[in-house]
């Protein structure tokens, strides 16, 4: 149920950026229920890639060898898109360059540092997904900024409004687009 909220969430954040047959890359895509809930609203020819593999939807995958790496060539893509991913990589710059050199525009959907953010990343590790790693890498807003300056590309950081009071979770959404 909890999946399906975010799907939906996701969906509606990103739906400006969609279009029936955009060549989209999911890293990180995890057990692929959002990526199919994308896939099935907007149409979009989406493959997931992700240092795991426990998908519980039947997309076009790929297991990445190297967590650094995405594992296509130059331009496959339009959009590649991480999904609450970046804080679990140990390198957040080095996969937006890699994101940067396989598509022209990135969107991220990713949480905010907060006690409670720590904690779900903490919990999900112990009792869901053992092998994720899990280096709590959140940045905030300022900390968006620096990096992606470094980055040469347009891009926006919009702070999300909880969804509903009492929500624990904070947050942002950020759309990263090569110069041309
Ligand atoms: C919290 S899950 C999110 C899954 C999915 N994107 C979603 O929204 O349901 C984080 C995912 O990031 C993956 N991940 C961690 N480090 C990664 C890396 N360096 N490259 C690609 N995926 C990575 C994990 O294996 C995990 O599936």
């Amino acid at each position: 149920m909890l999946t399906k909220f975010r799907a939906k969430m996701i969906a509606k954040l990103y739906a400006p950026h969609m279009r029936a047959g955009l060549r989209v890359l999911d890293v990180g895509c995890g057990n692929a229920v959002v990526s199919k809930y994308l896939i099935d609203k907007f149409g979009i020819t989406l493959e997931g890639t992700d240092i795991l593999e426990y998908l519980e939807e039947q997309i076009c995958f790929k297991k990445m060898d190297k967590p650094n790496v995405l594992p296509y060539a130059d331009g496959s893509f339009d959009t590649v898109m991480f999904n609450d991913v970046l804080h679990h990589t140990e390198n957040i710059e080095a996969l937006l360059r890699e994101a940067l050199r396989v598509a022209s525009k990135i969107l991220i959907f990713e949480m905010g540092p907060s006690g409670w953010a720590r904690f779900v990343d903490r919990f999900a590790n112990v009792f869901i997904h053992k092998d994720m790693p899990v280096p709590l890498n959140f940045l905030n807003k300022q900390e968006w900024v620096e990096l992606l300056a470094e980055l040469n590309c347009k891009f926006q950081i919009e702070e999300m409004r909880r969804p509903f009071f009492g929500y624990p979770l904070k947050h942002c959404f950020i759309c990263v687009e090569r110069k041309v």
